[in-house]
């Protein structure tokens, strides 16, 4: 916390003396002209008259002290990095809010991964999320189908969800369970609901794709397949004329005639238990008990 505050009160500062600041020429800028330029409106270059944590920032906070350098121009002599460890730690030496926990036990640094891969050290501004796809080309890919997260679209990134600096299942936003996270913008499917069904209390993904699905409203499966992977058919659902039975003098259909499942194909079950993800109005049906979640 007390380096964020520090961060944060650099900031502050800039805002007010950042007029006398842009004045300062930059050292390096006699022979880095093109770099220097590039980067002036950047947040690293604008602040870097003050010391963070006991460095400069500015070319040197990551480059390291330049004076051997400048007076030779020889490139042996100005910092090095060989790998993503080294970036790395050259980066937490400031960002270390980054670095304690989460960022060392999260999938991308076991991976090897260095900071510098998602961000560009010189545009440190730039959208780190365009970088996603150079690695994930096929989550990437999942977000074109014909329902799916409007990620495409721009209305939301891959950070919505994902802390990519976190250390969490799948990185989700969430240190609980997967609907939490859903429940963050879908809030109507939380509840408590009087009548409950118990696959969505569990865990949103019995039925959804979190990123895209060939199938309508991002679920795994087409009705009635989705929902006859765990029910049967019943009377309305599919029935088989060729196997009535008689029950007080009106006929009954079975719903499990030889070909009930081919009328079922025909059938949307959330035509009739529209209420899939839980409801407080009972269902008008006396042997169900009022939680057939129709309405
Ligand atoms: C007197 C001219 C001069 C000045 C001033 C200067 N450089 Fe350089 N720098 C060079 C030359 C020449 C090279 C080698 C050619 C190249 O890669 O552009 C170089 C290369 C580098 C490299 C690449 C090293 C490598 O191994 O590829 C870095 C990083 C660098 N300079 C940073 C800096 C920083 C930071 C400053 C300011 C503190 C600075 N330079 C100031 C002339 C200079
Ligand atoms: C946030 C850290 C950071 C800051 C600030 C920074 N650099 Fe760099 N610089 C890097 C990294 C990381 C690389 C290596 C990039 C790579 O390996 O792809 C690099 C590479 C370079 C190189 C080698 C050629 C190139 O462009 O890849 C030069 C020259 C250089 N920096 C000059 C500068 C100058 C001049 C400044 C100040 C205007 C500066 N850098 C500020 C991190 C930084
Ligand atoms: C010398 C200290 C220092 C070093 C080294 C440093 N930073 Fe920063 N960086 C800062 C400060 C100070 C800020 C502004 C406060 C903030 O946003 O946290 C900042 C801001 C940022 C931001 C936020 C930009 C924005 O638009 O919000 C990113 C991203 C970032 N740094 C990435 C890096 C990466 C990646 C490296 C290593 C290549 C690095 N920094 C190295 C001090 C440093
Ligand atoms: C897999 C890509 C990726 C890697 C690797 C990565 N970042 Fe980020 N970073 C992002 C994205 C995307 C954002 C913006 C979205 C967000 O808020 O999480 C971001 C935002 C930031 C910010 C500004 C917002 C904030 O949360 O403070 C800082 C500072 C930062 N990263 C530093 C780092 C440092 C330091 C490292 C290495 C230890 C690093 N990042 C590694 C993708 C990455
Ligand atoms: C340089 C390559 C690279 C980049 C860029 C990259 N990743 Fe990754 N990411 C990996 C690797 C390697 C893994 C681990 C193997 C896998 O699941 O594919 C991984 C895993 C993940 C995971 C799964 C983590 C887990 O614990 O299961 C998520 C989520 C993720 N990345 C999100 C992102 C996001 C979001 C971005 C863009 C901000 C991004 N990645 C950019 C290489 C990358
Ligand atoms: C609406 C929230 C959401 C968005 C937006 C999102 N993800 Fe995910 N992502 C998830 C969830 C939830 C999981 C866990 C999936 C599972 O376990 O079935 C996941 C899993 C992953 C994984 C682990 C491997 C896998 O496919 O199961 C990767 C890699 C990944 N996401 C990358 C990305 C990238 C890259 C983007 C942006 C292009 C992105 N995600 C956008 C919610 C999201
Ligand atoms: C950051 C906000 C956010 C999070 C988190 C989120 N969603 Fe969404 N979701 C949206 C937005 C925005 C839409 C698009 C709404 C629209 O187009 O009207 C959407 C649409 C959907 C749709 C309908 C898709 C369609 O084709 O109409 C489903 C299903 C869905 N989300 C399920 C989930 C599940 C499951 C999770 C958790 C893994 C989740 N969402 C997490 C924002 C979010
Ligand atoms: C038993 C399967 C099942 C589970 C589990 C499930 N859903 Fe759905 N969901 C559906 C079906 C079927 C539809 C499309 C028919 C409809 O709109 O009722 C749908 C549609 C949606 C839609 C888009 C239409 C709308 O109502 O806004 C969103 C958003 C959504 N679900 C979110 C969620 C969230 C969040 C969870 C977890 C809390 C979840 N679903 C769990 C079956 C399920
Ligand atoms: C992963 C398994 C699973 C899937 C898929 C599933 N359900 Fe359920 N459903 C259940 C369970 C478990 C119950 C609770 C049964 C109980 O309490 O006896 C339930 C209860 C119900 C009930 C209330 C009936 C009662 O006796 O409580 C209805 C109606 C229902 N489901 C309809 C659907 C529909 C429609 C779909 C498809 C959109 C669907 N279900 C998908 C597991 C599932
Ligand atoms: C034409 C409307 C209609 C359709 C279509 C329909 N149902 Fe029903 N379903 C009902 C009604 C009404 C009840 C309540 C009957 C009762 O309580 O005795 C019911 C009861 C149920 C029950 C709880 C009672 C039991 O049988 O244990 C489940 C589970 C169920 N339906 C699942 C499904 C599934 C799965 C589908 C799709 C294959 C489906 N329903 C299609 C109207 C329909």
């Amino acid at each position: 916390m007390k380096s964020r505050n520090g961060l944060a009160a650099i900031c502050l500062l800039l805002a007010i003396v950042w007029p006398a600041v842009a004045q300062t020429e930059d050292p390096c800028a006699s022979c880095h002209e093109e770099t220097v330029a590039a980067m002036t409106s950047s947040i690293h270059m604008r602040i870097r008259s003050f010391e963070v944590q006991g460095h400069s920032v500015g070319c040197e906070g990551c480059h390291g002290d330049g004076a051997a350098h400048m007076e030779s121009g020889d490139a042996a002599k100005i910092k090095r990095f060989d790998d993503a460890a080294e970036w790395n730690s050259t980066c937490l030496s400031c960002h270390a809010k980054k670095g304690q926990p989460q960022w060392a036990a999260s999938t991308h640094n076991v991976e090897g991964l260095g900071c510098v891969e998602c961000h560009d050290p010189h545009q440190i501004d730039s959208n780190p999320a365009a970088t996603c796809k150079s690695c994930h080309a096929d989550t990437v890919a999942q977000f074109q189908l014909p329902s799916a997260h409007p990620v495409r679209d721009g209305k939301m990134s891959c950070a919505s969800c994902h802390d990519v600096h976190g250390s969490t299942e799948a990185m989700l936003r969430t240190k609980m369970r997967v609907n939490d996270l859903c429940f963050t913008c879908h809030q109507d499917k939380e509840g408590p609901f009087v009548f409950e069904h118990q696959p969505v209390q569990e865990d949103c993904r019995t039925c959804h794709v979190a990123h895209g699905s060939a199938v309508n409203n991002m679920l795994t499966a087409n009705e009635p397949m989705l929902c006859l992977q765990c029910h049967d058919l019943h009377f309305h659902a599919g029935y088989n004329s060729a196997a009535a039975f008689d029950v007080g003098g009106v006929p009954r259909y079975s719903p499990f005639g030889p070909k009930s499942y081919n009328v079922s194909f025909s059938t949307k079950c959330t035509q009739c238990h529209s209420k899939v993800h839980g409801t407080d109005l009972p269902s008008q049906s006396v042997p169900g008990l009022g939680k057939s979640l129709t309405r």
